[in-house]
């Protein structure tokens, strides 16, 4: 499996559908426009039976990071990091899911996001979890700020280690 650039000639996008209104509203109406503009990139992949059908999206950017809202350790070893990789969308269409592509998807954009940190240099990748997906990133290693439950964050050093060693992460010495 591969993911590609979403590309609105290409793929269907008003298919799409999560069950998340906003993540497919997002995919349908601002992804492109805000590649277009370099805010962000959103990567899909596609159905290998009807390439014009999306199985599922994620969209990567960089974001501030607070520091104040990392466990104390962190915060120490950290404490000159301002910015951080972030997968702001990642979701599967209703028709795909229960079927491995949600992990395919995620370990496909931290993968790309270490790669980009080998050149760049950032510390941390957070997402932004939808409510009954928290879960779901705990499972590949993931860990919630203090006081935000809905964005978690993990080290590049741990994501490093668990692609280097096995695809199923989570499973990993944590840094804290
Ligand atoms: C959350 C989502 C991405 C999962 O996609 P999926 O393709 O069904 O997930 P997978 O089949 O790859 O599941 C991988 C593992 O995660 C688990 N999992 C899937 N969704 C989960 C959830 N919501 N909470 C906890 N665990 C979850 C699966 O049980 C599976 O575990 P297992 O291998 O031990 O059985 C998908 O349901 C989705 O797009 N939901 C709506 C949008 C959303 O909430 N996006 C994420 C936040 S922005």
């Amino acid at each position: 499996m591969i993911s590609i650039i979403l590309d609105k000639k290409r793929h269907n996008r008003k298919r799409f559908d999560c069950g998340v209104d906003a993540l497919n509203n997002y995919l349908c109406l601002m992804a492109n426009q805000q590649s277009a503009r370099d805010n962000t990139r959103t990567f899909v992949l596609e159905d290998i039976n009807q390439l014009n059908h999306i199985i599922g999206y994620y969209t990567l950017t960089m974001t501030s990071l607070d520091l104040n809202h990392l466990p104390k350790p962190l915060q120490k070893k950290h404490k000159n990091t301002q910015s951080a990789g972030l997968i702001a969308r990642l979701a599967v269409d209703k028709r795909y899911i229960k079927q491995g592509f949600g992990e395919w998807l995620l370990i496909d954009s931290l993968k790309k996001l270490l790669s980009a940190s080998e050149t760049v240099g950032f510390t941390l990748i957070i997402v932004d979890a939808k409510e009954g997906a928290i879960e779901f990133y705990k499972k590949f290693g993931f860990s919630n700020f203090i006081d935000t439950p809905d964005k978690l964050y993990m080290t590049i050093a741990d994501i490093r280690k668990s692609l280097g060693g096995c695809l199923r992460i989570g499973v990993v010495a944590r840094e804290s």
